[in-house]
């Protein structure tokens, strides 16, 4: 058996022959089966030398599952990148469905743009350019004003430092049973650094105990192992109001 390239560093039996990427790979293949239209986005973020930090397929997948099973029509997504994980959640919330991502590099905007478009699903995608919090406080306004539902879905994936504002942000959008997905919460283990001056893990770590502590919130987070190396993701739900 080969050691293959792109095997992760790993603790446990068969490091040397099995790799968390190579089971991502196999589960890729075998349960996930992403159409081609994804390997067109990875391609285009290629080409525009956009950073691979994109979600693997099989976190892809569950957004867009997790849309479908909470009868999602409404998405919130913070950190549109390529439009990866957006065209997921796009495709899962159906053809009256709508998905507002918030992108704050106008170049990503525009690959995600066309990989939108590409896809059949940019009638349905609004990219909003500009940095997150401003963007979301504008949408709260909008929201008020009576211009947009309550989201059903929300998934944050932009800078970690942002985390806990972005949270407040999407909460006054939010309506009882609405889902709340954070990608990247456990970063290699780091998220135990308590002294971290890194305002990524500082980020992650408010985030994590605002959601724990949060009474409007019922939230869990998994670790994660694959393809991205070993992260995990926070999942929440909004409580009904105590009456
Ligand atoms: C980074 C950001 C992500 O959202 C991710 O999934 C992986 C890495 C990063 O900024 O390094
Ligand atoms: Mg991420």
């Amino acid at each position: 058996m080969d050691d293959s390239a792109d095997s992760v560093t790993q603790p446990g039996p068969d490091r040397t022959t099995r790799s968390w990427a190579d089971v991502d790979a196999h589960l890729e293949r075998s349960i996930v089966r992403p159409d081609e239209s994804f390997a067109e986005v990875q391609r285009r973020a290629q080409e525009a030398s956009m950073p691979g930090i994109e979600v693997s397929a099989g976190t892809g997948k569950l957004l867009g599952l997790l849309a479908e099973i909470s009868g999602a029509r409404r998405v919130l997504e913070v950190g549109t990148l390529a439009g990866f994980s957006t065209l997921w959640m796009a495709r899962a919330v159906g053809g009256d469905g709508a998905v507002v991502t918030c992108e704050a590099e106008p170049a990503h905007a525009d690959v995600a743009r066309t990989n939108l478009d590409a896809a059949g699903v940019g009638g349905r995608v609004d990219i909003r350019v500009g940095a997150a919090e401003q963007t979301l406080e504008q949408l709260v306004e909008e929201h008020r004003g009576g211009d947009g539902a309550a989201f059903d879905l929300v998934f944050l994936d932009a800078d970690k430092a942002g985390n806990p504002r972005y949270l407040q942000l999407a909460l006054q959008m939010a309506r009882p049973g609405t889902v709340i997905v954070g990608d990247n919460v456990v970063r290699d283990g780091a998220v135990l650094d308590a002294d971290s001056s890194d305002p990524d893990i500082r980020g992650i770590r408010q985030f994590l105990q605002d959601q724990g502590e949060d009474p409007r919130l019922e939230a869990t987070a998994v670790q994660t192992v694959g393809a991205k190396g070993w992260d995990g993701f926070s999942l929440a739900v909004v409580r009904e109001p105590a009456s």
